[in-house]
C-alpha cells in the first residue's frame, strides 16, 4: 500500500505528519546543545528558541540547567519535543507560534534559531515582522542569534536523484532525497522538491512529496533588516565564532536590541 500527499500549506506545514516523525532519524547533523552555549553564556537567560522543532538542541540545554523556553509552527513537531522531554525527565515550556506573529507574555535575554531556520521565511514583509518580534521580545540590550545560508546551486544540481537513508528501530527503511529543484533569482527563492519515503519490512510505504521553500539574504541585506527592526551592534560571525568572511555560503547575524529599547522595532 502507498500514500501520496502532495504539498501541505504554507512553509510552518512543511514540518508535520511523516516528515515530522522521520526529520530526526533522517537528520544528516544534528543541533547540539555546546554550539549554543557561549552565545548565552555571554548575551544571558531567559532565553528563546524559535524554530526549536522536536527538541534539538532545546532539552538539552534546559537538562544542563539554562533557562531556555522554545517556539515552534508545528504542533506535531513541539509534540515530538515534549515527549522527548518528558523521556529524560526535563520540564520544557514551549509556545505553538509563527517567529512572524508570536506573542508572548515575557521578554528574553536572549533569542536565537539553532541552524538556519530563519530561512523558511520565504519573504522579506515575514522576515521584518519576524526581526520585529525577535526585538520586541528582548530586554533592552538583549541580543538576538540568527543563522543563515545562501544555497550553492551547483551543490544542490549534483543531489538531484539522491536519497539518503535510515533504518527505524522497527526496521523500517526511511528515505528522504530531492527531486527536483526551481530558483528564483529575484526573489533569491529555492524551491526544493524532496520526497520522504517509510518502507515497512512487508513492503508497505508511505510517500510524501512536498515542497521547501527557502529565501536567501546577503550580510549588507540582513543587517539593514536587523537594523531597520531597531537593532544595534550588528556583526556576523562564522558558524564557529569566528570572524565571517565576505561572500560566505552559511553565516550568523548576533544583533543587540538597543539598551532603551525604544526603536521602532514592534511592540508586544
Ligand atoms: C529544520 S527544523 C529545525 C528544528 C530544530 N531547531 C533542530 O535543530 O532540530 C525547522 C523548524 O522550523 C519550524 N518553522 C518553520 N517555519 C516556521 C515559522 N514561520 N515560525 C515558527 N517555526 C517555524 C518548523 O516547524 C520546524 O520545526
Amino acid at each position: 500500500m502507498s500514500r501520496r500527499e502532495k504539498s501541505a500549506g504554507g512553509p510552518s506545514q512543511f514540518y508535520t505528519g511523516l516528515v515530522a516523525e522521520l526529520y530526526e532519524p533522517l537528520l544528516s547533523e544534528r543541533s547540539r546543545a555546546e554550539d549554543y552555549l557561549a552565545f548565552l553564556d555571554g548575551a544571558g537567560t531567559p532565553a528563546l528558541e524559535l524554530a526549536c522543532g522536536s527538541g534539538l538542541p532545546l532539552v538539552d540545554l534546559v537538562a544542563r540547567g539554562y533557562e531556555v523556553e522554545g517556539l515552534d509552527a508545528s504542533r506535531d513537531m513541539l509534540d515530538r519535543c515534549l515527549a522527548l522531554a518528558k523521556s529524560r525527565g526535563v520540564d520544557v515550556t514551549v509556545y505553538e507560534a509563527e517567529m512572524q506573529s508570536f506573542s508572548l507574555p515575557r521578554r528574553y535575554r536572549s533569542i536565537f534559531l539553532a541552524g538556519a531556520s530563519f530561512i523558511l521565511l520565504t519573504n522579506d514583509d515575514d522576515a521584518r515582522a519576524a526581526l520585529g518580534r525577535i526585538h520586541g521580545h528582548l530586554e533592552p540590550g538583549g541580543s538576538a542569534l540568527i543563522p543563515l545560508e545562501i544555497p550553492e546551486l551547483r551543490y544542490i544540481e549534483r543531489q538531484v536523484g539522491h536519497f539518503r537513508e535510515a533504518e527505524s528501530d522497527a526496521g523500517e527503511r526511511l528515505r528522504v532525497g530531492l527531486v527536483s529543484f526551481e530558483v528564483d533569482h529575484d526573489d533569491q527563492c529555492l524551491t526544493r522538491r524532496l520526497r520522504y519515503e517509510r518502507i515497512s519490512a512487508s513492503g508497505e510505504s508511505e510517500v510524501v512529496e512536498r515542497d521547501w521553500i527557502t529565501r536567501w539574504w546577503t550580510e549588507p541585506q540582513f543587517e539593514g533588516m536587523l537594523r531597520d527592526a531597531g537593532f544595534d551592534a550588528v556583526r556576523f560571525v562564522d558558524p564557529s565564532g569566528g570572524t565571517s568572511v565576505a561572500g560566505a555560503s552559511v553565516f550568523v547575524a548576533l544583533a543587540r536590541n538597543a539598551a532603551s529599547n525604544t526603536s521602532g522595532g514592534a511592540s508586544c
